[in-house]
Parts: C-alpha cells; sequence; structure tokens
C-alpha cells in the first residue's frame, strides 16, 4: 500500500471536514449530511473509534468497515499489561505495534489501553505485593508509555479501579493494597513518559449519577485540585436495555471539573431498545462540548466480546444495522464543537495544558551559559521517580550532563530521555542524541525512577 498517499488522502479529508465544520457554523440551519460515522464525527470536531483485535487485520470484511468508518482505533487486548510485559522487564510491542502503524497508514488516531488494571496482569505481576509490585507497575506504565510516546492520543493510565455498588469506594486488588496513592503515583510516571499523551481514567457501570461515578468523580476533582495530571475520563458505556436519564449530566458534571469526557468501550444488547439507546449515547455526547470522541467495543456483531448480545452497529456480514443509522444521525443532528488542540490527530497529540494548580517546578532563570536544572518527584514509600527539567543558557548547549547526588540507600532503576552513569550516591545524567543541542533558553526533560528515597536532591547541570 501506498502510505504516503493514504495519508495525503487523510489529510484532505481532515481539511474538508474542517471546512464543512466552519459552514456549519454559517449556515446553522443547514443539517450536515456525513455518510460515514468518522466523518460525521470529525464534521462535529469528534473522533468515532472501535476496539481492535489484531488478529482481525486480515479479515477483509473487517478491515473495509473499519477504515471506511473508523478514524480511531484501541487495541482490544494487544496493549495489556500481559500482553505488553508478559514476563518481568521483557516487553513485548508486536501487536501494539501493528495496531499503530495500521492507524498511522489510515488517518487514525491511537488510544491506549491500558497501562494498569486489576485484570489480565501476567502471572509474575498477579502474585506480587507491596513496594515490589508498586515498583514493578510504575516500571510498567513508565515503559510501555515510552515506548509508545508520540503516538497515542489518549491513554487510559488506570482501568476499573473502583468498587461495583453503593461504597463508592476502590475496588480491593493487589494494586490497591500497595496503598491508596498508586492511581496518582501511575498518572504521574505517565505524564513524564509521554507528555503529550491525554492520561485517563477508564471504568463502567458510571452511565449515570451513581456511588461508583461519585467516588470517581471526587478522586478527579481531588486529582485536580492537587495537580495531580489527569486530563480526561473514559466512561466505558457497556449497555444494557436501558440507559439511565442522567447519563448525559453524569458526562456533563465530570467535564466541569475540567476533563475531556469519552465514550471508550460502546457496546449495547439488541433488542427493541438498541438502536434508541446507541442515539441516546451519541447525542449526549454531541450536546458535552468536552466529550471528544466515541469508540465502539469491537466492529461487527461477531467481533464482539458480549458474544450472542449481538451489541455492536454492524452485522457479522458487513451489513450496516439499524443502530448504524441511528448514530449516524445522532452525530450529524449534533452540535459541532471547535476542534481544538485537543482534537485528535493521528500521530501528533496537541500540548497537553498541565492543570492550572500543578505547583511550578522552581526552574532558576538561565545563566548567561551553562544550563540549570530543576527536578520534581513523585514519591511513595520505597520508590520515586523524577521529572527533571534542563533549561539552556544564552549560549545554548551542544550536549549537557545532570548530577543528582541521592541519600543513602537510594538507587536508581531507570531513565528516560537520558543515559545515567552509576546508580547510587552521585549519578550523572547525559543527553541522548535527540536532546543535547538545545537553542538559548530552550527546554528539555528527562526522567529516571528509582527505589529508596530521593527526597531533597538537587540537580546540578554543565553544558557542553
Ligand atoms: C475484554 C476484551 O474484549 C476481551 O477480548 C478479553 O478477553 C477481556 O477483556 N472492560 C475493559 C476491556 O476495559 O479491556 C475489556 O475487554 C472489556 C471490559
Amino acid at each position: 500500500m501506498n502510505h504516503k498517499r493514504v495519508l495525503r488522502l487523510a489529510v484532505t479529508v481532515a481539511a474538508t471536514g474542517a471546512l464543512a465544520a466552519g459552514m456549519t457554523m454559517t449556515l446553522t440551519s443547514t443539517a450536515s449530511a456525513g455518510t460515514t460515522l468518522k466523518a460525521s464525527a470529525a464534521e462535529k470536531g469528534r473522533y468515532f473509534g472501535a476496539a481492535v483485535a489484531g488478529q482481525k487485520l486480515s479479515d477483509n470484511t473487517y478491515v473495509t468497515i473499519l477504515n471506511r468508518e473508523f478514524n480511531s482505533v484501541v487495541p482490544e487486548n494487544d496493549m495489556k499489561w500481559d500482553a505488553t510485559e508478559p514476563q518481568q522487564g521483557r516487553f513485548s510491542y508486536t501487536g501494539g505495534d501493528r495496531l499503530v502503524s495500521h492507524a498511522q497508514a489510515n488517518g487514525m488516531s491511537v488510544r491506549g489501553h491500558a497501562l494498569l488494571w486489576h485484570a489480565q496482569q501476567p502471572g509474575w505481576a498477579q502474585s506480587m505485593s507491596g513496594t515490589a509490585l508498586r515498583n514493578a507497575a510504575i516500571n510498567h506504565v513508565t515503559q510501555v508509555a515510552t515506548h509508545f510516546r508520540g503516538k497515542i492520543y489518549a491513554w487510559d493510565v488506570v482501568n476499573e479501579a473502583f468498587a461495583d455498588g453503593g461504597s463508592g469506594g476502590r475496588r480491593d486488588s493487589n494494586l490497591q493494597r500497595t496503598g491508596n496513592d498508586w492511581i496518582e503515583a501511575a498518572f504521574r510516571a505517565a505524564r513524564a513518559a509521554d507528555p503529550g499523551a491525554k492520561l485517563c481514567y477508564n471504568d463502567y457501570n458510571t452511565d449515570g449519577i451513581n456511588a461508583k461515578s461519585t467516588g470517581i468523580y471526587n478522586m478527579v476533582r481531588d486529582f485536580r485540585s492537587r495537580g495531580v495530571p489527569i486530563d480526561c475520563v473514559g466512561f466505558q458505556s457497556h449497555l444494557g436495555t436501558s440507559l439511565a436519564s442522567d447519563y448525559q449530566a453524569n458526562l456533563q458534571r465530570f467535564a466541569d471539573l475540567g476533563v475531556d469526557v469519552q465514550i471508550t468501550e460502546l457496546d449495547v444488547m439488541s433488542g427493541g431498545n438498541q438502536a434508541n439507546i446507541f442515539a441516546a449515547v451519541t447525542r449526549a455526547c454531541m450536546n458535552v462540548s468536552r466529550c471528544t470522541g466515541i469508540t465502539t467495543w469491537g466492529v461487527r456483531d461477531c467481533d464482539s466480546w458480549r458474544g450472542s448480545d449481538n451489541a455492536l452497529l454492524f452485522e457479522c456480514s458487513g451489513n450496516k444495522k439499524a443502530a448504524y443509522t441511528s448514530v449516524l444521525n445522532a452525530l450529524n443532528a449534533g452540535p459541532g464543537i471547535t476542534p481544538s488542540p485537543t482534537t485528535p490527530g493521528p500521530t501528533t497529540p496537541g500540548p497537553t495544558t498541565p492543570p492550572p494548580t500543578t505547583p511550578p517546578p522552581t526552574t532558576p532563570p538561565p545563566g548567561p551559559d551553562g544550563c540549570t536544572a530543576s527536578v520534581s518527584l513523585n514519591s511513595w514509600t520505597g520508590g520515586f521517580v523524577a521529572s527533571v527539567k534542563v533549561t539552556a543558557g544564552s549560549a545554548g548547549t551542544n550536549g549537557w550532563n545532570v548530577s543528582v547526588t541521592l541519600p543513602g540507600g537510594a538507587s536508581v532503576t531507570n531513565t528516560w530521555s537520558a543515559t545515567a552513569s552509576g546508580a547510587t550516591g552521585t549519578v550523572r545524567f547525559t543527553n541522548v542524541n535527540y536532546n543535547g543541542r538545545l537553542g538559548a533558553g530552550q527546554v528539555t526533560e528527562f526522567g529516571f525512577q528509582g527505589t529508596g528515597s530521593a527526597a531533597g536532591v538537587t540537580p546540578t547541570c554543565t553544558a557542553s
């Protein structure tokens, strides 16, 4: 396949979509009339996605529908912990990379799913606990998010961490037992590893205002107020034969916290109401300006994990179901949003604005020459992730070194965007190829993870 040509085509389609959105704004009485899910969603500044099982990419009927109707994909299983780190420290990215390539060749954005989850953990992680598990989990987040850095529109950093039922509290799991701060540690590690990706919390049974969604709401509000980097909340929306009347109001209350919301795993029990429920979910997303996209959990009924529920928009033959038409109509009828830098792009995620309450790292003003470095730490009992900001002085740099003296007992276990010499005591980090040369005042970042405590470390920068 001629990838360049396909990409050019995708750009043209996107430009036409933007034009159409502009026209809709001036000619408000003219209904838009996209004829595919992706075109209709794009006209309204949204994406329309599908969960993809890697092995289906060789099924013609499947791929034809996928490429015609969808402009976003999420791996159904290929980026989960058991798939990406089957043995501790041995990473396997074949399935994830294959899907990313397909997405890039076809102008689709990628949702990453899921960095940490109580289910589908590799056996070695299932039998771990305490500090060893916490460190392994944060290392997993760092490694996987680093591997896919720059290619993911939004990551489900943490999946399904809240309990069902009326408690509104956390679900018990080996991860939860490492300490209640495991979720924020994961988000901070993901931000350090892939600063351009939107970072989401994702869960199910959150289809209205209920105890579980309120527990999550309170967590997101707390994260925003403390500067924990969270940008979006995913509502899986595995639905039965009815929809909570406050589905949209629930999305809106999260959006009002300053995060994007997305429908991330939509499927609906077949039967009389299926088309109506699909349409109601689509309308709810369209009516919430921070609802940036909808993903169905599969393409055709026979691709669905829900088996005989026939829960999706296409028959196995590839034919469109009534639910398809109702979704398309709801997309075409819905209000548009002006695509902003947060709108998904296939390979270039927009800059992520850190929440306003993030305590600004105290970067000293660049000196006349040389460079300066500042560190921001995410610590927990027994470990830490350090993000280091390097700022060039007025002469710029050809390369740089940052030295950090760790307290006794602390040790560096992992470094990204720099190479470390030494692991304990005074550790020297040197730029890698692509981030050594900085213009005057220019900033770059690298990070490292360690065991023990790094409290109070002060980095010293030397330019070369
Ligand atoms: C499901 C997949 O569809 C199945 O193929 C797999 O066997 C189990 O997981 N919530 C999630 C998804 O976040 O990852 C799950 O996917 C469905 C429920």
